[in-house]
Parts: C-alpha cells; sequence; structure tokens
C-alpha cells in the first residue's frame, strides 16, 4: 500500500475503486512540465523567506530538473499511489534526492499549485492558438486580395438576394475571427495572474514573495485574494466558452463551404487532402473536413455547458468538484488546435469556380438595383420597392428575363424610367455601387483587406504571453 501525501490523519485503507475514481495522473500527467516550473520557482521564494537553505533550494530544484528529465524522455514510472501529478512529482523527487524534497510543499497547498499549474499550462496553449488563428486570417486574407475581381450570389434566408463580391463573403468569416483573436488577448490577460502564495485558502504564513513569483514565472501580477484564487476557475470558462464561439464561427465557415461545393451549388471545391470518399459509392467526394469542424463545435460547448454545470453551486474555496475542470480545457484545447489549422489549409487549397459563381448571379438580383435607379431619379424608396416588384412581376408573366423589359414596357410602370436603364443590369456596377464603408465595391473590400493586413503586421499580442 503506497503512502498517502495526506495519510497522516487515517487509519482505514481507500477503496481500490474509490483510488481510481479518486486520481487525476491519468489526464493531469499533462501538466508535469508545468507543475515543475511553478515548484522550481516555488523553491526559490521559500529559500529567499530562509525556509531552505540556499544548498536545500539547489538540490531540490536539480531533483525537479531531474524528474523532468524523466518525463521528457518517456521514462517516468507511476506508481499506484500517484493520485495526481503533483503527487507524483513529490514522490520522485523524494526518492531522487531524499528527505529534503519534503520541505518544498511548505505553506503550499495543492490547491494554489493546481490553480497554478492549469494557468501556467494554459496561457501557453493560448499563445499557440493565437498563432494557429493568425495564421487562418493571414490565408483567407491573401485569398481574398487576389481574388478580389469574382463575384458571386449572396444569400439571405439561403435565397440569391444581391451580387457580392467572392472576398466580401469570405472576409464576412475573417472579421469573426478577428475579433476571436481580440477576445483571446483579452481573456489572456487574466489568466495571466498568479495563485500561488495562497495555500490551501486562507493565505501563505512564510512572507512569501508572491511579486517575486510572479517575475520568476512571468505572470503579469498575483490574484488578489486567497479564498478568491483556489477557487475561481473563470480564467477556464472563458477559455471555453471563447473556444466555443470560434468553434461556432468554423461551423459557419464550414456549413457555407458545404454548401458552395454541393454539385447544385458547384462554387468551390475543396482540395482531395481534405475531402475523403465513400467506401460504397465510387463517384463520391465529401466534404468530411468541413463536416467535423461542424460537428466538433458540438463538442466543444459540451465542454463549456459541462464546465459551468461543474462550478454552479460551489461552496467557496477548493472543492473536488473543480478536478472536472482539465478534461473538458484538455480537450477544447486539442480541438481548436485541429480545427484552426484545418480551416487554414481548406482555405489555402480549395479551389474556387468562378464561372459557375457568376453563372449563379440571375437579373432578379438586381430588382433592388432597379428601384435604386428611380431612387436616384428623385422616386421615394416605397414606392420604387413596389414598382421595382411589379417589374419582376411583368417579366414573369411574359416569360421572359427582367432585363429583357424594354424602357416603353418599363415606363407602363412609371414615367421615371428612361432609355439609361439599361445600365442597372450589370452585376459588375451593382457591387461597386455599394461602395459606403462595409460594403462590397471593389474600393471597400480593398479597404477591409487593408486594415486586416495592417492588423495582422502588428503582430498578435496575447501570442507573445507565456509563449
Ligand atoms: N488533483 C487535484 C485537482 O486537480 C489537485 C488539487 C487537490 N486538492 C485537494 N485539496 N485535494 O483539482
Amino acid at each position: 500500500m503506497s503512502v498517502k501525501l495526506w495519510g497522516g490523519r487515517f487509519s482505514g485503507k481507500t477503496d481500490p475503486l474509490m483510488e481510481a475514481f479518486n486520481a487525476s495522473l491519468p489526464f493531469d500527467k499533462r501538466l508535469w512540465r508545468v507543475d515543475i516550473l511553478g515548484s522550481q520557482a516555488y523553491a526559490k521564494a521559500l529559500a529567499r523567506t530562509g525556509l531552505l537553505t540556499s544548498a536545500e533550494a539547489e538540490a531540490i530544484i536539480a531533483g525537479l530538473e531531474a524528474v523532468a528529465g524523466e518525463w521528457a524522455e518517456g521514462r517516468f514510472t507511476t506508481t499506484a499511489g500517484d493520485e495526481d501529478i503533483h503527487t507524483a512529482n513529490e514522490r520522485r523527487l523524494t526518492e531522487l534526492i531524499g528527505e529534503v524534497a519534503g520541505k518544498l510543499h511548505t505553506g503550499r497547498s495543492r490547491n494554489d499549485q493546481i490553480a497554478t499549474d492549469m494557468r501556467l499550462w494554459l496561457r501557453k496553449e493560448i499563445a499557440l492558438l493565437r498563432r494557429y488563428l493568425h495564421g487562418l486570417i493571414g490565408v483567407a486574407v491573401e485569398r481574398a486580395a487576389a481574388e478580389i475581381d469574382l463575384l458571386m450570389p449572396g444569400y439571405t434566408h439561403l435565397q440569391p438576394a444581391q451580387p457580392v463580391r467572392w472576398s466580401h463573403w469570405l472576409l464576412a468569416h475573417v472579421w469573426s475571427w478577428q475579433r476571436d483573436a481580440e477576445r483571446l488577448d483579452e481573456l489572456q490577460r487574466r489568466v495571466n495572474q498568479l495563485p500561488l502564495g495562497s495555500g490551501a485558502l486562507a493565505g501563505n504564513p512564510f512572507a512569501i514573495d508572491r511579486a517575486f513569483l510572479a517575475q520568476e514565472l512571468d505572470f503579469a501580477g498575483v490574484t488578489a485574494n486567497s479564498m478568491d484564487s483556489v477557487s475561481d476557475r473563470d480564467f477556464v470558462a472563458e477559455f471555453l466558452f471563447w473556444a466555443t464561439l470560434t468553434m461556432i464561427h468554423l461551423s459557419r465557415l464550414a456549413e457555407d463551404l458545404i454548401i458552395y461545393s454541393s454539385r447544385e451549388f458547384g462554387f468551390v471545391s475543396l482540395a482531395d487532402a481534405y475531402s475523403t470518399g465513400s467506401s460504397l459509392m465510387p463517384q463520391k467526394k465529401n466534404p468530411d473536413s468541413m463536416e467535423l469542424l461542424r460537428g466538433k463545435s458540438g463538442r466543444v460547448f459540451g465542454d463549456l455547458s459541462g464546465l459551468l454545470m461543474t462550478m454552479k453551486g460551489l461552496p467557496t474555496t477548493y472543492n473536488k468538484d473543480l478536478q472536472e475542470d482539465k478534461e473538458p480545457l484538455f480537450d477544447a484545447v486539442d480541438t481548436l488546435a485541429g480545427s484552426l489549422q484545418i480551416a487554414a489549409g481548406v482555405l489555402s487549397t480549395l479551389t474556387v469556380n468562378a464561372g459557375r459563381m457568376a453563372q449563379s448571379l440571375v437579373p432578379e438580383m438586381l430588382s433592388t438595383d432597379l428601384a435604386e435607379y428611380l431612387v436616384r431619379k428623385g422616386v421615394p424608396f416605397r414606392e420604387t420597392h413596389h414598382i421595382a416588384g411589379a417589374a419582376v412581376r411583368m417579366a414573369e408573366d411574359l416569360h421572359i428575363s427582367l432585363t429583357a423589359l424594354s424602357v416603353d414596357q418599363l415606363r407602363t410602370l412609371h414615367p421615371a424610367f428612361a432609355a439609361d436603364v439599361i445600365e442597372v443590369w450589370d452585376y459588375q456596377r451593382s457591387v461597386d455601387q455599394r461602395d459606403a464603408e462595409g460594403g462590397s465595391s471593389r474600393r471597400a473590400v480593398s479597404v477591409q483587406i487593408e486594415a486586416l493586413q495592417a492588423w495582422l503586421a502588428a503582430g498578435a499580442d496575447g501570442a507573445s504571453i507565456g509563449a
């Protein structure tokens, strides 16, 4: 039977089922590196209080380095009593350097330790995700710049609405990701606060220099209240919300691309690298990458909702329920890392069928332009809307295209129609008339591209924290 870290007050044995139920090592071993880093900083801080001699601190720090080496090389052997990553590392440290290892945990609790580990770990993952997001935005902006001349139907209610630039559609997604990047930078600042030195809940009794700890571990500051420090998993919830919203954005891109790559639309074709075939139907090329992005958005929302349920109603400070924060966090980080890279891969390799997009522009999509033509002649918009509708109906009744209506036929609907109405039947012109800021004109889309290029060049500020 293994010796428990907290075994002093216990006489009975732990039920083996309980032992397994209680253990977090199978998943929290991912935290081995940050757990070692936190402990090394803590050993230094203890030495500054005089509780460790500098020789003892050095022995502990070197011993921890040796433990880290075992993890890094896959040589770390866990034992049955290793409840979590903290216990496992301390047990191994004791084996390597002897009883001086027992001084490391002075004034520290696994409660401030795990809160620290989680922040250290997440901070680094956020920096990586931020770079993937940056990469995705970069790929999309480049495409938008290169393909700015292509027009496509824009949809509302998935019904053909008005012509737009393909780049405008692409940038619509990019802006949602740019906001995701901003949100990630904002929450990174809240992750980047150090809880170490809070003890179990009431604070550290040995005048540990928390500012020194923050400096050692490169945190922007220390958390303000020890009870809050060990209770707080807001940073996990916030990250999971970020992850969920980002996945929802990717899912909406995916849905568009699934539709646009269907045979019926045929606007785009996904590269073979991101498609798969059917085991039964030889002709099939399925957009599995996109379907998985859509599907995994549900999974990440599950991570968020699960954690929020875990947090709800917990009494103040640490409760073991909080051990349930790890698996959803790890799952979301892994899912986002994969999804962001796949989305970038898909976007950089898909081919656009400009011909199919152009052929899908239909004259009815210019009926708003017809109404606007009359507006420019001084007719009130409410009236022009009605008149343009009547023109659509007239063309339908005559079984001809809207653009085939003669000026005389149009004049039966309103005397303001003149020979120049012919200029309305031009998709390019229609798009370029939407020239106010944020519109689909060549100029307005170029403004967006330049703004995003400048933003990309300014760099990823959250990516530098903890990287
Ligand atoms: N494995 C625990 C967790 O992940 C570490 C903290 C344990 N603290 C305690 N008082 N039992 O939350």
